[in-house]
Formats: C-alpha cells, structure tokens, sequence
C-alpha cells in the first residue's frame, strides 16, 4: 500500500532534486521543482541547514560537504575500506590507467571508486553517478548475475544480452567506446563467496594507447590478481554491527526545542537511521539502528520502512543495509569538489565576521601560493590573487606550513631559500626563522608582524588533513596600526581556529572514501 509522502520522504527528494540540478536554488525554485508546498520546503531547508547538509549561498540553498557522511555510510556498510581502495590504486600506479570501481544498481552501474591516472580522457565518471548497464563493461558482468526479465526489455538489451553470455563465459567484460568514441575499458568481477558479482574492477583507457585487445592482453593478468585480494577483504572477518558505540541520544531533541515547528523531527530521524545502517559493514537490525540513533524501536521501525520503500534500504535476513542508491543524496555532486571549494565558504564566514581579509595557501617549495583569498579592503602594496607566492619564511602560513613538515624537511627548505630582508622586521638569521616555527608548531599559529611588508600584520593557523598532515594554511591580515600583537591574537585567533576546524570537518567528510584530485 502506497503511504501518504512524510516528511523523509519530501526532504530526500529536495536533496535528490539539488542533487541533479548541481547548483544552487532559491526556495521558491526548489519548490517548483520538487512540486511541495513552499511552507514544505522552507520547514525542509530549515532543517537540512541545521543538519549541515546544506547551507545558504546568498538566497540560494546548496549541498554542504557534510550531506556525504550518507554516502561514506553506504560505503563503509559495503566494506569499502582504505584497504580496498589501495588495492584500486596499486592497480592504477602499475598499469599507469585510471582504475575503477562499480557496483550494480537495480539494472545500472553505479560507480564507487575511482583512481584516475591519464587526463587525456574526457569522460571521468565522479563516485556515485550512475551509468546504464549497456553502455559500459561492468554492465555486462553484472548482466550475467540478473534475472534477464529484468533487463531484457530495455533498449539496447539484445547487445547487452550477448555481452552478458560472453562475460560469463570469459571471466571478463570489454567496452569498445561505447561511452563514447576512444575510450576504452576491461572488467573483472570482484566476487562475493557465493560466485555473484560484489563489484566490478575496470582499467579504462583510450585508442590513442591501445587497442581493446592489447588492453585487454596487457591489463587482465594484474586485474584478475587484484580482483582475487580484493574478494578475499570483502570476504574476511568483518566487525558486525554494534549498538555499543557511545552514548545514544535522539540528536533531534536539542533541534526541535530550539527550532519548533520549523525543524522536521521526523526528517532528522530519518536521515539518523538511514546513517546508522550504513557506517558498518552488514547493515543493523532494527534494535541495534534504535540503540544506536536514540530514538524508540518503533520509531527507528518506520523510517526503516519508508527508507525499504524509497528503495535507499534493503532487507538481509534481520539486518538492513543501504543501497547504491544513497549515493544519490548529493555524493556524486559533492564527490568531484575541491579542497579550494571545500574551504572557500568557511573563509567567507570568517571575513564576514572579522572584516578583514583571509586567504588559503599551499606549500609549493620555499613558497606559499594562495589557493582561495577572500578580500576585503586592500592593505598589500601588491594585489594577491590565487596564484600569488611569496617566500614561505617570511609570511605567517608560510611558517605554520614549514612547522607542519618533520624538521630536517623545514630545515632543508629554509637552506634551499634566498632570505632577504624585505622590511626592517624580517627575520633573517636561520636559527631565528626555525625557533619561530618551533614556536608555531608548539602554540598552533603564527603571528607575523611587518615581516614581508611594512604595515602588514598576519595571523595563520594550520589545516590538518584526516591523517593529522598539515594540507595548508588559512590567515587573517590586518593593519598593524591599528592594534597590539596581543589584541590580534585575542580578536582572530578564536575565529580563525574555528573556521579551520570547521574546513578539516568538511575535508575529512569528503575525503573519507574520495581522495582529493592530485594539485
Ligand atoms: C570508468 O571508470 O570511467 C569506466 C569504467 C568502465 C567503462 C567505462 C568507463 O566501461
């Protein structure tokens, strides 16, 4: 029996339809788009914003980083480790092509990995989108598993047919452009114990480097390798679901006393019951996802339930797991962002409270190069703009950045360097240079004052990758007229940390199982 559309049901499809538009809508957009009531889709937004699934850009609502932690659920729930994942990119290092990962979608490929090698290729399909099963080699593969009535009535099926007999038959499956003209791929299955197809393991290429044979004579040796170690993880022992992970609280309480009316609980818990099936490999019973979530077995029941009928949850035996098509919820949007994209937002929150302006850098060398810079009035006698470099030691990212790396590196750096004295506060001396980033590394920050231009003060805190690795530098630059060392380090550095703590949340969200493209 087809239930009346709740609240989960309305918020998933706002996500889903922001999803596909891939950029940002009005309310009133999203609205004409879903076809709900605008009171719906403010109560929706309200909600999803509070989640940090999403957040306002202007007028405009758009997917946050955050909104992943959906797909990293799925991911991790089908055992897709870091082990797994460097098994794909070993393949890619020794084969020197992009390597992929799908899984079968009802009758489509869903794709959850990808180590790209070659960027000579046009098409590079992000984690989480979905291609249908004639068009691709792992199609065919997982054709072979189907029961054909589900397939056979599609367009295009009779080649798929043939495709699916041969896949059988060889072990493998081959794409001859049919994506599009020159680029080429091998497919391996990657097996669950009982013979059925988990994944499929891809090489992709293109006619420019080989033909489809001696792709195939080439590739099929280290794939079919690669394919057997990676059974042999999804096969191996698995931590089961467990409801004894912390304290559970309804995490909706605390929102709804505060928000009312506005905050859809019933949203919130659903959203917390799909992510609790997922985050560990087999899915949960019902009794653990309400142990787990806070939230009554009753409660826990019918968003499982409304989740089975969307077709996000499937039920195995006692347990639930989620489906491919979680990825849906903005993965495949989100999966492709840079860090650049990542931290921008969180910048323009912290120059819009502290009215001056931040910057992002990156250690390139001896120097820094900004990555995002968000002005506000200018107080450099040069214009910065991404791209700008200057000299590592004498800026404030810079000595966070040079703190970050073990210390022979930063020494080795700094030796590499022409110092000069570029105001009549530069630190030249290189004991000097390696005490202040010393101090950096002890305190967390670096304040340097008028050190790379007369009048300018700078304050950098480090932003830390998920393996705790400094990945860049974030600062604030202000007049130092204006104010003592002291009180800049007591008016910015709180923000400053905040807003790195903010970019490392996101980041780790969005690396958990989807690298960040090579700089
Ligand atoms: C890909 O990973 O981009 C890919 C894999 C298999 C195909 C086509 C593309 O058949």
């Amino acid at each position: 029996m087809q239930q009346p559309a709740g609240p989960l049901e309305r918020g998933l499809q706002a996500i889903e339809v922001l999803a596909r538009t891939g950029a940002g809508l009005r309310p009133a957009d999203l609205a004409r788009e879903t076809g709900l009531a605008r009171s719906s889709v403010d109560r929706i937004v309200t909600t999803l914003v509070r989640l940090g699934y999403l957040r306002w850009a202007g007028r405009e609502v758009v997917l946050a980083p955050h909104l992943m932690e959906l797909g990293n659920a799925y991911l991790a729930g089908i055992g897709m480790t870091d082990a797994l994942a460097a098994h794909a990119t070993g393949l890619a290092d020794t084969l020197e092509e992009s390597v992929s990962l799908a899984v079968p979608d009802r009758c489509d490929v869903r794709f959850i990995s990808q180590s790209p090698r070659r960027r000579t290729m046009s098409v590079a399909f992000r984690v989480g989108d979905l291609l249908p099963a004639e068009r691709c080699a792992p199609g065919a593969l997982f054709a072979a598993d189907w029961e054909p009535a589900r397939w056979q009535a599609r367009p295009g099926s009779g080649g798929l047919a043939v495709r699916a007999a041969a896949a059988r038959e060889d072990g493998w499956a081959l794409d001859d452009q049919l994506v599009e003209p020159g680029l080429i791929a091998v497919a391996v299955p990657v097996r669950h114990p009982d013979g059925t197809s988990a994944c499929a393991l891809s090489v992709v290429s293109h006619t420019s480097r080989h033909s489809i044979e001696s792709l195939r004579r080439q590739a099929l040796p280290a794939m079919l390798d690669c394919a057997a170690r990676m059974a042999a993880l999804l096969a191996g022992p698995r931590a089961a679901g467990s409801p004894a992970e912390g304290p559970a609280l309804d995490r909706s309480r605390a929102a709804k006393e505060a928000l009312g009316p506005e905050f859809l609980q019933s949203l919130d818990r659903g959203l917390a019951v799909l992510h609790a099936l997922g985050s560990v490999p087999g899915g949960r019973t019902l009794s653990e996802a309400a142990a787990v979530t806070g939230l009554p077995r009753a409660t826990a029941r019918r968003a499982v339930l409304s989740l089975e009928q969307l077709g996000y949850v499937a039920a195995g035996g006692r347990r639930f797991v989620l489906l491919p098509r979680v990825l849906d919820l903005g993965y495949a949007a989100l999966s492709g962002s840079s860090f650049e994209e990542v931290a921008r937002p969180h910048l323009v929150r912290l120059v819009t409270d502290v009215r001056d302006s931040a910057s992002m850098s990156v250690l390139d060398g001896t120097d820094i190069r900004y990555v995002v810079r968000i002005p506000t009035v200018r107080i450099m006698r040069v214009e910065i703009t991404v791209g700008t470099r200057f000299p590592a030691y004498a800026t404030s990212m810079g000595r966070v950045l040079l703190a970050g790396l073990p210390r022979e590196q930063a020494a080795a750096r700094l030796a590499a360097t022409d110092v000069r004295t570029l105001t009549s506060f530069t630190r030249t001396g290189p004991r000097e240079i390696l005490a202040a980033l010393a101090a950096a590394a002890e305190e967390g920050f670096a304040l340097v004052d008028q050190e790379l231009e007369e009048g300018l003060r700078s304050l950098s805190v480090p932003v830390r990758a998920r393996d705790g690795r400094v990945v860049a530098a974030i600062n604030v630059a202000s007049h130092a007229g204006r104010s003592t060392p002291a009180e800049t380090l007591e008016r910015l550095l709180p923000a400053l940390r905040a807003t790195a703590a903010a970019i490392e949340a996101d980041l780790a969200v969005r690396t958990e199982h989807n690298p960040l493209p090579a700089a």
